[in-house]
């Protein structure tokens, strides 16, 4: 009992922290739309997997922004449904995101790391409808299996991890009378996290390619799949697997030696714990993604793997902005 009592009270503080965090950013109605964006972005996100995995990449035809010639198709197949629901949802997304930036000009102003941060949001979700329609435009979809395709769908993957970057930035500076500026210092500390972050792009560019290898060139089996890794006769795609789960050991290191760091020097200043929360993510991820493997990616292990690995960037980014941003509320 008094054990118990006196572990309370800093899981307590810790759980109260992040309640308070979001009643904060749920203050304003930008800070509430970049909430909302943040749901239907990682919505998104895994519809967009499922398209992959469907194969129901041409379920458009080699149309866009139309579908089959149409605005909106009237005898859909399933694989068109699929298609055409991540198209509407994205549309959808173009709408709000432009919305966060109006909120954000007028509540924050155009000074602001908010505004800032949600421009560059949208400059973003631009890109990523702009590679979507590469996608469809060059054919790069159900059994193609180019080195073109290789190299959009990594550029893909990256744009959508700097995309949820950028939105993980405007929800952290959510304090319209706060102004937030970059510590100085932590040299080191600083290029370790650009180098883990870095990297973190590389295992999901990577993870795409075994993604998409996998779709298109499924294993029998588990031993089968490993002996086609090695096997110089095997396709590129298949060849390129084994980096994807290398990179992410070495990068999950790298975040786990510095997380353990900040961690030391954390103390409860009413910021919710990032990095405790970032700690215990890796080793999810990391097991989930070696499980995934085990299990051959079945279609719902490829999901919640790659909503683990979003989870993880965006716990890792608040992370980084709690270590290196000082916020100091303006005096009206
Ligand atoms: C924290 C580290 C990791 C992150 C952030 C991560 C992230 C990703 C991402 C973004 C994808 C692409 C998903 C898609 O486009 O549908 C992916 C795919 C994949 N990852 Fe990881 N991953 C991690 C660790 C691992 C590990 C340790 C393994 C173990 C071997 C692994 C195995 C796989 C497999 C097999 C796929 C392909 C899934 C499919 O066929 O759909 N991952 N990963």
């Amino acid at each position: 009992m008094a054990l118990n009592m006196l572990e309370k009270p800093m899981e307590k503080a810790s759980s109260a922290s992040f309640m308070v965090f979001i009643k904060e950013l749920n203050a304003t109605k930008t800070g509430k739309l970049a909430s909302f964006n943040f749901f239907l972005a990682v919505f998104i996100i895994l519809w967009g997997a499922w398209v992959r995995l469907s194969g129901s990449g041409a379920g458009c035809g080699e149309h866009w922004p139309l579908c089959h010639g149409e605005v909106v198709p009237l005898a859909p197949s399933l694989q068109t449904l699929i298609e055409f629901t991540h198209r509407v949802t994205s549309g959808i997304f173009g709408f709000t995101v432009l919305g966060q930036v109006i909120f954000a000009a007028k509540e924050f102003g155009k000074g602001h790391l908010q505004f800032k941060g949600s421009l560059v949001f949208l400059i973003l979700t631009v890109v990523e409808a702009l590679i979507g329609a590469v996608l469809v435009k060059k054919g790069l979809v159900v059994d193609n299996d180019s080195a073109m395709r290789a190299w959009v769908i990594g550029a893909h993957l990256v744009n959508t991890l700097l995309l949820m970057g950028s939105l993980t930035l405007c929800l952290f500076v959510h304090k319209a009378h706060a102004s937030y500026s970059w510590t100085h210092g932590f040299r080191k500390e600083k290029l370790l996290s650009g180098l883990g972050l870095t990297l973190f792009l590389l295992v999901g560019a990577f993870g795409a390619i075994t993604a998409l290898g996998n779709t298109l060139f499924p294993s029998d089996s588990l031993i089968q799949g490993l002996a086609s890794d090695f096997d110089p006769q095997a396709p590129f795609l298949i060849r390129l697997r084994i980096y994807h789960p290398a990179l992410a050991i070495l990068m999950a290191a790298l975040w786990l030696g510095l997380l353990i760091k900040w961690r030391e020097s954390y103390r409860e200043n009413h910021e919710p714990n990032f990095y405790g929360l970032s700690f215990v993510l890796i080793f999810i991820a990391i097991a989930f993604g070696a499980l995934n493997w085990l299990l051959m990616a079945p279609v719902w292990g490829a999901l919640v793997h790659l909503l683990l690995g979003d989870l993880l960037w965006v716990s890792l980014l608040l992370s980084v902005f709690t270590r290196f941003y000082q916020t100091s509320v303006k005096q009206n």
